[in-house]
C-alpha cells in the first residue's frame, strides 16, 4: 500500500441526526465534532478532504442502515493519501467520488474510498466544481439511460443539481434532431445556454397540455420532485413511454426486489424509480465530457471552512431552494 500517514490521529467532522422515517430533521442539530481519523483496508483508498457537496434532502434520510453518528455528504474531492498497491491512483492524485451512501461521508477532513468509487479530477476543473458533479452527474447519467438519438425527453426539477445535469446529458443523448424541455423553478431560464429548447417555471404552469403544445407527446420524463408534478407529467408520455423518478420519498408504484429496484408496466407507460448508484468508471466518462466543454459543473456557492455554523447556514440556504445547483463547503 502506497501511503502517507494523517499528520493527525483525529479530525474534524460534521454529524446530523437521522430520523426513522422520510420526516425532516432540523438543520440547526448539524454539529461539529472530533474523531479519529478512519482506517482505510487494503482495498479502499485514504483522501484528504478538499470540498464537499450538501444533499439537501440528506437531513429526510431514515436512520436504517447507516453509520450513526452520521457523517453527511458523500459528493467529495480530495487528494489520496494512501490507496491499495496495486491502485492506479497514486499518493497525492487529486481525485473525486460519490462515496458509498452505507458508509461514511465526506464532511470531514478525511474519508475512506473504494478504489472503484474514485475517479481523476479532469484537467482545468477546479476541486470544488469536481465536488459538485457526483451525485448530480450519476444520477442524471443512470436515470436517462433509455434516451435514444432523437427522441423528446421532459426534465422536471430542471433547474435543481441533478436537473441541470440532466438537461446537459439529454441534450447531449438526444441530439440536434430531438427534444429537450425543461420545467424547473427558479433560473429556469439558464437552461437555455445548457441544451433545453422549452423552458418552463412550475409556478406559471396553468394547462400542464402546454407542455407538450408543440411537437406532441414525449418519449419519456426524468422526473427530480416527484408527488403531484409527477403524477401530471406521466399523462404527456407516449404509450410504452418511460416515467423514471428519482425524488424522494419514492412513488407508491416502486417496487424494491431482492435484486434492486425494478421497471413497473402501468398505465400503458414504463416507470422506473432507483437510488443513484456509486460509480469511479461513470465518473470517468462524465469527467471526460467536462473536459471536453460538453457538460458544465454548476456550483450554486462554496461556503470556505467545515465549521458547524458554516455548515448549518449553508444547509438551511440548500434546503429553502432556488439554489442554481449544489452548495459546496471547502474543507482544506
Ligand atoms: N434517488 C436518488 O438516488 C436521488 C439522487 C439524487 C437526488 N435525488 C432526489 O432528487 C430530487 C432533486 O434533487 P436536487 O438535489 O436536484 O434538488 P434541488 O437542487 O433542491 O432541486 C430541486 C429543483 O426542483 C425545482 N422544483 C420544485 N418544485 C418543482 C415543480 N413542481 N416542478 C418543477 N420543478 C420544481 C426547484 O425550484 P425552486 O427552488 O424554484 O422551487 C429546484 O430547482 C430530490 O428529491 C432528491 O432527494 C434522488
Amino acid at each position: 500500500m502506497e501511503q502517507q500517514s494523517p499528520l493527525q490521529t483525529t479530525m474534524k467532522a460534521i454529524t446530523i441526526p437521522s430520523p426513522s422515517t422520510y420526516v425532516p430533521s432540523d438543520p440547526t442539530t448539524i454539529t461539529s465534532t472530533s474523531i479519529p481519523v478512519p482506517k482505510s483496508s487494503p482495498s479502499q483508498a485514504l483522501v484528504k478532504i478538499h470540498a464537499a457537496a450538501i444533499s439537501p434532502q440528506e437531513l429526510t434520510w431514515p436512520t436504517t442502515s447507516y453509520p450513526q453518528p452520521r457523517i453527511p455528504a458523500h459528493d467529495i474531492s480530495g487528494t489520496i493519501i494512501s490507496s491499495p498497491s496495486s491502485s492506479s491512483f497514486k499518493l497525492g492524485d487529486k481525485v473525486f467520488a460519490l462515496l458509498d451512501f452505507k458508509s461514511q461521508g465526506g464532511m470531514a477532513e478525511y474519508a475512506i474510498a473504494d478504489e472503484n468509487l474514485i475517479c481523476k479530477v479532469p484537467d482545468g476543473v477546479s476541486m470544488e466544481e469536481a465536488a459538485s458533479l457526483p451525485r448530480a452527474s450519476l444520477t442524471a447519467w443512470q436515470g436517462l439511460q433509455w434516451v435514444e438519438k432523437g427522441m423528446r425527453v421532459l426534465i422536471t426539477g430542471a433547474s435543481g443539481a441533478v436537473g441541470r445535469m440532466g438537461v446537459q446529458i439529454a441534450r447531449i443523448r438526444v441530439g440536434e434532431m430531438g427534444k429537450v424541455i425543461a420545467l424547473g423553478g427558479k433560473g429556469v431560464e439558464s437552461l437555455k445556454d445548457m441544451g433545453a429548447d422549452v423552458v418552463v417555471n412550475y409556478r406559471d404552469v396553468e394547462n400542464w397540455d402546454d407542455l407538450v403544445e408543440e411537437g406532441g407527446m414525449v418519449d419519456g420524463v426524468f422526473d427530480c420532485v416527484g408527488g403531484q408534478t409527477l403524477e401530471r407529467v406521466e399523462n404527456l408520455v407516449k404509450k410504452g413511454g418511460w416515467v423514471v423518478t428519482v425524488a424522494s420519498p419514492p412513488p407508491s408504484w416502486a417496487k424494491r426486489g431482492d435484486e434492486g429496484w425494478g421497471v413497473v408496466e402501468e398505465n400503458r407507460v414504463k416507470k422506473y424509480f432507483f437510488i443513484v448508484e456509486e460509480s469511479g468508471e461513470m465518473l470517468k466518462e462524465i469527467g471526460e465530457l467536462v473536459k471536453a466543454g460538453k457538460l458544465k459543473s454548476s456550483v450554486a456557492f462554496s461556503v470556505e471552512g467545515l465549521t458547524g455554523e458554516n455548515v448549518r447556514e449553508a444547509w438551511s440556504k440548500g434546503l429553502r431552494g432556488g439554489l442554481a445547483g449544489s452548495a459546496v463547503i471547502k474543507v482544506l
